[in-house]
């Protein structure tokens, strides 16, 4: 009887220490945000088509399930900044700008949501977001409930405009607020990108109050931009993958796939490390317009399938070897690693190299089956101390699955 009762202590202290529990984000959340391709563009009259305005998100939403995206486990449809008046209402109310959301931000959650969708919104910790539009300071907890009042599924509070000192309560606060409310809704914090210049980020603490968190830059359309982020998260300062698990995961920022910065071998380097990553997929791009590749590589099964793993683990880099490196993270079923081979070289030819699964932390005597994940080809059975051979392509990538031999 006492060591029942110590260890459901035991647990429930366990379980205070936990991360976020409001039942969403236990893998990844896949989605789509407008920001990186669509920016802050408020010009409906001459740029209809790409103006931040409902019209947007409908078509989205449309193609998202048209084309797939939805079936493949995409399911938020996000704004970002820029869709709301610049004044509050008269009840200090948030409101979507009048001319570009004529129909308002819960009509536009109605057909989201008719398609078997989600919405996201954006809002920010300041006196202001990025874009200048009204921050949630002084107005958190009216904000959490007019977001949930319009049914929202999903916040993503930006940083600009406030006081740091203020986000390791403020966000906290936000995260009660929107509990409070009833209504589940998956919450993105900006909070440890922000204080990341000034320190290391208290990031159980953090795995506590948000379900994903963005630590470093904004990602923009090109490989410089992509690499950088991988770099970030290779060398994991403040060892920020420890606490990615189910309910909480880093987010390195949008999927750039079918934009106007990447070539075909960058678009599977970036879709491969994501997944290898455990991070939030959520595509920035026009949807409308992609072309089939960048298209089949987003909807990728096995890719998404590695990235999706229950077990939430955020993979690592192990191996930095001239410009290559090597990244693993464990799958299930248990034993199994999924791992990604990066070439960095601008050098024209594809490298080749030896790998071995040993050097990946594997250990099974029988061996294990190795696939390919993009093309789905078996590469071979291999003993821990075997070499593969593996040849990637510049500034590519070669992404397997390696799976125990019984
Ligand atoms: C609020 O928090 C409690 C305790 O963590 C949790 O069980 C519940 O699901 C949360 N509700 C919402 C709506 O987030
Ligand atoms: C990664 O770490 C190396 C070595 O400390 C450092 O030079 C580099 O700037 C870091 N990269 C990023 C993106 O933080
Ligand atoms: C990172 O966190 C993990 C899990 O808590 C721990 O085992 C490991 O020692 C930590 N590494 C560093 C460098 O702090």
């Amino acid at each position: 009887m006492r060591v029942v009762v110590c260890c459901m202590l035991l647990g429930a202290l366990f379980s205070a220490l936990e991360g976020l529990d409001n039942g969403l984000a236990l893998t990844p959340p896949m989605g789509w945000l407008a920001w990186e391709r669509f920016r802050c563009d408020i010009d409906c009259a001459d740029d209809p088509k790409n103006c931040i305005g409902q019209s947007l998100f409908m078509e989205m939403a449309d193609r998202m399930v048209a084309d797939g995206y939805r079936d493949a486990g995409y399911t938020y449809v996000n704004i970002d900044d820029c869709w709301a008046s610049k004044q509050r209402d008269a009840n200090f109310r948030l409101q979507a700008d009048p001319k570009r959301f004529p129909d308002g931000i819960k009509n536009l959650a109605k057909y989201v949501h008719s398609k078997g969708l989600k919405l996201g919104i954006y809002g920010d910790f300041g006196i202001l977001t990025c874009g200048g539009y009204p921050g949630s300071k002084f107005f958190l907890q009216t904000d959490a409930q007019t977001f949930a009042e319009w049914e929202v599924d999903m916040l993503k509070l930006d940083g600009c405009y406030s006081d740091l000192s203020d986000m390791d309560v403020g966000y906290p606060l936000m995260s009660e607020f929107l509990n409070k409310t009833g209504r589940p809704i998956l919450y993105s914090c900006s909070w440890p990108a922000y204080i990341v210049g000034s320190g290391i980020p208290n990031y159980p603490k953090i795995a506590k109050y948000c379900n994903i968190w963005r630590n470093y830059a904004d990602v923009q359309d090109s490989w410089d931009s992509v690499i950088n982020i991988i770099e970030y998260y290779g060398n994991d300062t403040g060892n920020f993958s420890a606490v990615a698990g189910p309910g909480n995961f880093n987010d390195p920022d949008m999927l750039i796939l079918g934009d106007f910065g990447l070539s075909y071998q960058q678009q599977r380097a970036q879709m491969a490390l994501w997944a290898i990553m455990a991070s939030p997929l959520f595509m920035s791009t026009d949807l409308r317009k992609i072309d089939p590749q960048s298209k089949n590589l987003l909807l990728n099964t096995n890719v998404i399938a590695i990235n999706q793993d229950p077990l939430g683990i955020q993979g690592k880099r192990l191996v930095t070897e001239g410009a290559i490196e090597v990244w693993a993270r464990p799958i299930l079923p248990h034993g199994s690693v999924a791992f990604a081979v990066l070439s960095k070289s601008t050098g024209g030819t594809p490298t080749t190299m030896g790998l071995t699964l040993k050097s990946l932390g594997l250990s099974h005597k029988q061996g294990y089956n190795v696939t390919e994940a993009f093309d789905g080809f078996a590469v071979g059975m291999f003993r821990p101390k075997d070499t593969i051979t593996i040849q990637v392509d510049p500034t590519g990538v070669f992404l397997a699955v390696a799976k125990p031999h019984h």
